[in-house]
């Protein structure tokens, strides 16, 4: 959010937008974010797990569940709930608006 209270948009470059299945991270100013691509839709949310704050985007995607390699703890993508494993509080999410040549993260 910016002063406004109006979400602020960051470029996600070509380099750091993950191939269909894969997680990576991308960081903004201080924040690092993981952005899940499930069949060709990107997800955004914080890297951080809920659990013990291990990065999720050194985890598994499967379909629309990012497994913490950590302790196996279990988030959907597109909403952050909680769905397995040790974790019992949601992931904040973010927008992730375009596609293909402009793709950018709304934080
Ligand atoms: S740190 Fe993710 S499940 Fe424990």
């Amino acid at each position: 959010m910016d002063l406004t209270g109006e979400a602020a948009s960051h470029p996600i470059p070509p380099r750091d937008r993950p191939e269909p299945g894969r997680l990576t991270a991308v960081t903004v100013g201080e924040q690092v974010i993981a952005v899940a691509n499930v069949g060709g839709t990107y997800y955004a949310f914080q890297d951080a797990c809920t659990h013990e704050e291990c990065p999720l985007s050194d985890g598994d995607l499967d379909g629309h569940v990012v497994i913490c390699h950590c302790h196996g703890g279990e988030f959907d993508v597109r909403t952050g709930k909680p769905l397995d494993g040790p974790v019992y509080r949601p992931l904040r999410t973010f927008g992730v608006t375009g596609d293909g040549g402009d793709v950018r993260l709304m934080l």
